[in-house]
């Protein structure tokens, strides 16, 4: 297939374009190159033929519009997104901004696209999003599942969340063919400094104390970015239209536990900085901060040959 992905020089992106070509795919990468996104991302693909790169932002209709005519594509996989809880509590607006308009601008030029080339019935667009829309979960709670209502807590879930539905209704409204993800907390290389899992072991390394919020106690599914990636290249092959799917691990952790872990490994490489948990500062809770997310994938893996075209 002739995949456009947006927000190609990020974490996840970046993962996803090596994995898409690795399958045999062709991939227009498009991305603004705006704080997280770095060209050196896409590195290992630079030389690839199947593969070109255009910087341009998703907000830019003219940018997006001449982006499909390169591209041509026969799916969208859309991860461009201001993507810190943080930074979107500081700053809501361009959080806003990317993650609902910029949305808006690609769901358009997807059915442009799409009506122009006569409604190919094999045409997808994924819209690439995360479990935090579903708001928070008590301990005993059981995960959520495709059902579970959005309850989005911070700037950034409620943005993700807004994109979500603009695109579950360009499907009921105009047939477009669309896929929502509703991925967990990702970890693996290339993930920006500011996130948790690098900024303990870049502040660890460093000898700088490790902040963490509150307590500790918030839990989070975590999943390999590589994981992740090839569940996006499944869902893309195997789902089916205006459905949510949930991609999980069933892999939840505190957060104090993680950076116990991350400082016990580093005491293991770095015996003579041991214990680098002696670095661990609690620091005052990020507000509304959610205090479980986990979800249910099994119905991602009994979707019908759901397991089999797992690349
Ligand atoms: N990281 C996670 O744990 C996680 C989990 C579930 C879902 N997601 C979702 O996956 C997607 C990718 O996440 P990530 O962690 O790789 O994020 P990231 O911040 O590493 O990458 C985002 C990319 O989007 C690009 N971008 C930002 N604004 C843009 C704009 N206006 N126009 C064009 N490009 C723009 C950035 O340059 C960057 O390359 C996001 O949509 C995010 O909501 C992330």
């Amino acid at each position: 297939m002739r995949l456009l992905v947006t927000g190609a020089a990020g974490f996840i992106g970046s993962a996803l374009v090596e994995a898409a070509l690795a399958a045999g795919h062709e991939v227009l990468s498009f991305d603004a190159l705006l704080r997280a996104g770095r060209l050196e991302n896409l590195a290992a693909v630079r030389s690839t033929p199947r593969h070109r790169f255009v910087k341009g932002d998703v907000r830019d209709a003219a940018a997006v519009a001449a982006a499909f005519e390169i591209a041509r594509p026969d799916a969208v996989l859309h991860l461009a997104a201001e993507s810190h809880v943080d930074v979107s509590i500081a700053s809501p607006t361009p959080c806003v901004s990317t993650n609902v308009c910029g949305t808006l601008t690609l769901l358009e030029a997807s059915l442009a696209w799409w009506r122009k080339r006569g409604r190919p019935a094999h045409f997808r667009f994924l819209q690439v999003s995360t479990d935090e829309v579903f708001g928070a979960l008590g301990p005993q709670d059981p995960p959520f599942t495709e059902e579970s209502p959005c309850r989005p807590s911070s700037p950034y879930a409620a943005s993700k969340a807004a994109a979500d539905h603009l695109a579950l209704a360009w499907f009921r409204t105009w047939g477009l063919p669309v896929i929502v993800t509703h991925g967990t907390n990702t970890y693996g290389p290339r993930q920006h400094r500011e996130k948790l899992i690098p900024r303990a072991i870049t502040a660890a390394l460093a000898g700088r104390p490790i902040p963490l919020y509150g307590s500790g106690a918030q839990i989070r599914d975590w999943i390999h970015v590589e994981d992740h990636a090839r569940a996006l290249l499944a869902a893309l092959a195997s789902a089916a239209p205006g459905r949510r799917w949930l991609i999980g691990a069933r892999n939840e952790l505190a957060n104090r536990v993680l950076v116990g872990r991350i400082c016990a490994l580093l005491d293991e490489a770095r015996p003579a900085c041991a214990p680098h948990a002696r670095l661990i500062r609690h620091v005052a809770d990020r507000p509304g901060h959610d205090f479980r997310y986990a979800v249910d994938p099994r119905a991602f893996m009994a979707q019908p040959d759901g397991r089999r075209q797992f690349p």
